[in-house]
């Protein structure tokens, strides 16, 4: 795990940006993991960027997303499906056929979220994984005390993640209180993950991620077990941080 610290979100989407699409590069038809939320705006805007500027090509790429809300349609504004189309999908040249973003709306959940786990390892698995981390430490919906191999599943949102995700709805009676997420081994078995944290709002989580003991309760420091993770930070983020860390990722200079 290696954690590199950047002067400010803008520069932290250039280096998530260019770690993709170097996979991208490398292999047309590769996998990605994607998240939503705030914080991968940017990279995807950088994304669009290397698109239509430096015709980085998606066409045959498949991707996967985390997470989505329990009952929010697709079309609904606050869905991950609708974010996904709107800060990404729609202006890069993905197949959206190979797109996959789970189903809230789907009847039999468990049996939806085994056939999400096939279509996974059907595509070949995730190369690479992109990933935010919630303020108390949680990785896709992957709450504190999920457990550390669970696989794609239905999870309680926390109320804190609730608060912090209120911002987004009219009242916090909107806001829903169930969401399909990757579980935590489904996220592990990608061949490398990129987590991306920025703002004072994460420090805590970041520390305890970076050098914190392995726990449930802080499910984002299960990726300390992984054998190729970058953890990109601003500097507020990574203001309670004890160590120093490198101002290059290795994983640039190794693939
Ligand atoms: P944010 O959410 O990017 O909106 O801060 C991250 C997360 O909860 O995983």
């Amino acid at each position: 795990m290696e954690v590199v610290i950047r002067d400010n979100p803008e520069a932290m989407a250039k280096l998530a940006a260019e770690l993709i699409a170097e996979v991208v590069r490398r292999k047309p038809k590769c996998v990605l993991g994607l998240a939503t939320g705030s914080t991968p705006v940017v990279t995807y805007k950088e994304l669009i960027r290397l698109h239509t500027q430096e015709g980085l090509d998606f066409s045959r790429v498949t991707s996967f997303n985390l997470d989505e809300y329990v009952s929010l349609p697709p079309e609904h504004d606050q869905s991950y499906h609708y974010f996904m189309h709107e800060n990404l999908f729609k202006s890069i040249n993905i197949n959206p056929k190979n797109t996959h973003v789970p189903d809230g709306m789907a009847k039999d959940i468990p049996a939806f979220c085994r056939w999400y786990e096939e279509q996974i390892v059907k595509a070949g698995g995730v190369d690479v994984q992109l990933l935010g981390i919630g303020s108390n430490g949680h990785i896709a919906f992957n709450e504190p005390g999920s457990s550390l191999g669970s696989r794609t599943r239905v999870k309680t949102l926390d109320e804190g993640t609730r608060q912090d995700n209120a911002r987004f709805f009219k009242s916090m009676n909107e806001v829903p209180k169930y969401a399909i997420t990757m579980g935590i081994g489904t996220i592990m078995d990608a061949r490398q993950l990129i987590l991306l944290a920025n703002g004072a709002g994460k420090a805590e989580a970041i520390q305890k991620t970076c050098e914190g003991p392995i726990t449930a309760i802080v499910p984002a420091t299960v990726v300390q077990l992984h054998p190729k993770a970058t953890i990109i930070v601003d500097k507020a983020a990574a203001s309670k941080l004890s160590r120093e860390y490198p101002a290059e990722p290795r994983v640039l200079v190794l693939q």
